[in-house]
C-alpha cells in the first residue's frame, strides 16, 4: 500500500521531535508497519530518504528488532516462548502443536521467541503482543479462534489498539 500524504505529514512531525533525524528511525518503522502490516522494502527506502541515510542502515535497524516484521505476517502473530521456564513447561510441544494447526494459514503466523518476561505463566504466548499463559495447544487455539471470529479484539502488531488488519 505504501505511505499516504497523511502519513508523510505524520512522519515529518515525528522527525521534528528529535534533535537528530536518525533518532526517529523506530517510530517511522512502526508507522510503516501500522500502515502495511509489515515494513516493506519501499517503506525502508522512503524512510532512508527522510532521514538522510541509506536503506541498508534502515534494514539493519529493522532486522535487529523482532517486533518489526520484514514480510507479511497475516492478521495475528502468535509468539510462543521456548526459553527456560517455558521449555520445562512444554513450550516446545505448544509451539509444535500451533505450527501444525496453522501451517499454510496465511492469516496466522506462529513464531518461536525468547523469554517474553512471563515466566510465572509458563508456557506463555503472546497474540499480537497480548499475553496469555499458562496455555496448552487446545487453550491457545481457542483464544486464537476467538480473535479470528472477532469475539476478541486484537491489537495491531505495532501495539496500537486500532484492531488487527
Ligand atoms: S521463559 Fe518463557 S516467558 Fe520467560
Amino acid at each position: 500500500m505504501g505511505f499516504t500524504d497523511e502519513d508523510r505529514v505524520r512522519a515529518r512531525a515525528i522527525i521534528d521531535r528529535y534533535p537528530h533525524a536518525k533518532s526517529a528511525m523506530l517510530p517511522l518503522l512502526l508507522l510503516a508497519q501500522d500502515r502495511d502490516g509489515w515494513v516493506t522494502p519501499e517503506a525502508m527506502e522512503e524512510i532512508a530518504v527522510w532521514l538522510g541515510t541509506t536503506p541498508a542502515l534502515v534494514l539493519g535497524t529493522c532486522s535487529f528488532y523482532t517486533m518489526l516484521k520484514r514480510e507479511p505476517v497475516g492478521d495475528l502473530v502468535v509468539s510462543v516462548c521456548t526459553n527456560i521456564a517455558c521449555l520445562v513447561n512444554r513450550g516446545p510441544e505448544l509451539l509444535d502443536g500451533l505450527r501444525s494447526r496453522y501451517e499454510g494459514d496465511t492469516a496466522i503466523m506462529v513464531e518461536e521467541v525468547e523469554c517474553i518476561a512471563a515466566c510465572d505463566r509458563a508456557p506463555a504466548i503472546q497474540i499480537n503482543y497480548e499475553y496469555y499463559g499458562p496455555v496448552d495447544t487446545t487453550a491457545a487455539v481457542d483464544i486464537i479462534e476467538q480473535y479470528r471470529s472477532g469475539a476478541l479484539q486484537a491489537r495491531t502488531i505495532s501495539g496500537s489498539s486500532r484492531g488487527a488488519k
